[in-house]
């Protein structure tokens, strides 16, 4: 088997430009038909179209957005897929035509690692979608939920600093710090306890595996047997099973819970204090109050969508800050000034204290400017429209190149560089507003958590740059940091980040 494996997947190239160079394509008299006036198209090829020009990442659709304009139509094999890369074009569909951009671009990856999108984020829009959402952001990410985690914040932020002061002078893997962080919190709010940051990592190497892996079966149907002899469906079930083993225990784990208190004559706690696992259990559970009743893999497909955006979607915001700080000395020392001029003599920087922290305000504005994770935002046309002058097909799939318009240099002075001061009088904000900077999309679909990942993210760094100073390992130069980014649909560091932290005040 494996050496039939290795002759397919050797074979592979030549196959597909036989197949190419075999079949003649009428493309352009095709699309003609299809549409009046398409948008601008890069030139394709018979059967994989655009597929060869993009090597899956933003950086490549920005190149060719920068040559055939911020509304480009790609063809992805069979597949036609829009690319927005202006603040114009991305209000034009999270805005002005946004009832018909609803839908939820889903790969047939995603939707295995969903439950079939029975998650929020790629739940196609309707009532499911807004059944599920209603509860994670009631009974997880409003602003009074994110309130009442204050505490659990702080303590694990205190725990994070302890680990940090035993290592004072030497080598910390701030990565791993900042996703056990990142983990505990939401560990602790939504399911009751603290789970191994090793098991988290299951999560990490899950998404970043599987939606950074391409599949015939979405572009070219015809050729999905390839992805069957590349033994795709088999990796990624043996990762699904793992994470499905582990919400299932998390779910039972509650469940037991549950059956002790009812044993014991306890009678439900108040809503305040039930945890979000509770909640969906009982939606599960009760026939009566609800429209839905949650099957056991839509309690799993939620639990995998708020423990992937919480912990590493957050994380990754954090780890990219601190980099650009060590990269950027002096922006680093400006924030240090602005943080211990504030907090001189505290033990700790209090959430209390964050909202008068303008600088770190305008840090964070510019990493989720520079650094959006992720960087394209998945949606689907459902009706034919005629858009900013141009003839889209519905069906069509969207991607709005996020990462492209924060770095417009139209829009931006000096784009490439980290720069919080231009956020410092400026109104601009990333709540779905000002589609200049939308890290955190806009409109009915705009993420749920900003504000439990702004809570978190802030008083780390915060407590981070009061309490320590930071150098990067080996005597390297600050500017010489490594600030590669990795693949998939979440763009984290491609290496951890390992710094050497000191105090401050010694
Ligand atoms: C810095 C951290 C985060 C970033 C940059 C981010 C970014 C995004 C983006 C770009 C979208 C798509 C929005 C759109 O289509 O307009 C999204 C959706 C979503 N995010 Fe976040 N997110 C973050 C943190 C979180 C957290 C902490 C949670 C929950 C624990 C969360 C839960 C969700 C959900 C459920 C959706 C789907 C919303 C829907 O489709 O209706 N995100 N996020």
């Amino acid at each position: 088997m494996f050496l039939f494996k290795l002759i397919v997947s050797s074979l592979l190239p030549f196959f597909i430009l036989l197949v190419v160079k075999l079949i003649h394509y009428k493309q352009t008299t095709h699309s003609s038909q299809e549409h009046k006036n398409p948008p601008p198209s890069p030139w394709k090829l018979p059967i994989i179209g655009n597929l060869h020009q993009l090597s899956g990442n933003q950086r490549s659709l920005s190149k060719l957005a920068k040559k055939h304009g911020p509304l480009m139509l790609l063809h992805l094999g069979s597949v036609p897929v829009l690319i927005a890369s202006s603040a114009d074009a991305a209000r034009e569909i999270l805005k002005n035509h946004e009832p018909m951009f609803l839908d939820r671009l889903a790969s047939s990856n995603i939707r295995k690692i969903t439950y079939n999108t029975k998650d929020v984020a790629f739940s196609p829009y309707g009532e499911y979608w807004r059944y599920a959402k209603r509860i994670v952001v009631h009974h997880l990410l409003s602003h009074k939920k994110v309130l009442s985690y204050q505490k659990v914040r702080e303590e694990e932020v205190t725990l994070m600093m302890d680990i940090i002061k035993e290592s004072y002078g030497s080598s910390v893997d701030f990565s791993e710090l900042l996703i056990s962080l990142t983990n505990n919190v939401f560990s602790r709010v939504a399911l009751g306890r603290k789970f191994e940051t090793k098991r988290v990592k299951k999560f990490i190497e899950l998404s970043a595996m599987v939606t950074g892996l391409f599949r015939f079966e979405d572009y070219m149907p015809c050729l999905s047997w390839i992805d069957r002899l590349r033994g795709l469906d088999s990796t990624i079930e043996d990762h699904l099973k793992n994470v499905d083993e582990f919400l299932e225990s998390v779910i039972e784990e509650h469940l037991r819970k549950k059956r002790r208190e009812s044993e014991n004559g306890k009678s439900c706690m108040a809503d305040q204090e039930q945890l979000f696992i509770d909640v969906l259990l009982e939606h599960k559970e009760d026939e009566n109050t609800t429209s839905f009743r949650f099957e056991k893999s839509d309690i799993k497909a939620l639990l995998l969508d708020m423990f992937v955006a919480g912990t590493v979607q957050t994380f990754s915001t954090l780890e990219w800050t601190l980099s650009e700080l060590v990269r950027n000395p002096k922006t680093m020392k400006k924030l240090q000034e602005e943080i211990r001029e504030f907090a001189q003599g505290k033990s700790m920087v209090t959430e209390e204290d964050l909202s008068k922290l303008k600088y770190l305000n305008a840090v964070f504005k510019e990493t989720l400017r520079l650094h959006p994770s992720p960087p394209l935002i998945p949606r689907e046309l459902t009706h034919d429209l005629n858009l900013m002058g141009y003839d889209i097909k519905c069906g069509t799939k969207v991607f709005i190149n996020t990462w492209a318009i924060g770095r417009d240099p139209t829009l931006w002075d000096e784009p490439e560089v980290f720069k919080p001061e231009r956020f410092l009088n400026s109104p601009i904000d990333y709540f779905g507003a000002y589609f200049e900077l939308i890290p955190f999309g806009a409109g009915r679909r705009i993420c749920p958590g900003i504000q439990y990942s702004k809570a978190i993210n802030e008083i780390a760094l915060a407590n981070l740059v009061y309490k320590f100073d930071f150098a990067p390992p080996n005597g390297e130069k600050p500017e010489d940091l490594d600030t590669t980014e990795g693949t998939g649909a979440l763009i984290h560091r491609k290496n951890n980040l390992f710094l050497v932290p000191t105090s401050a005040f010694e």
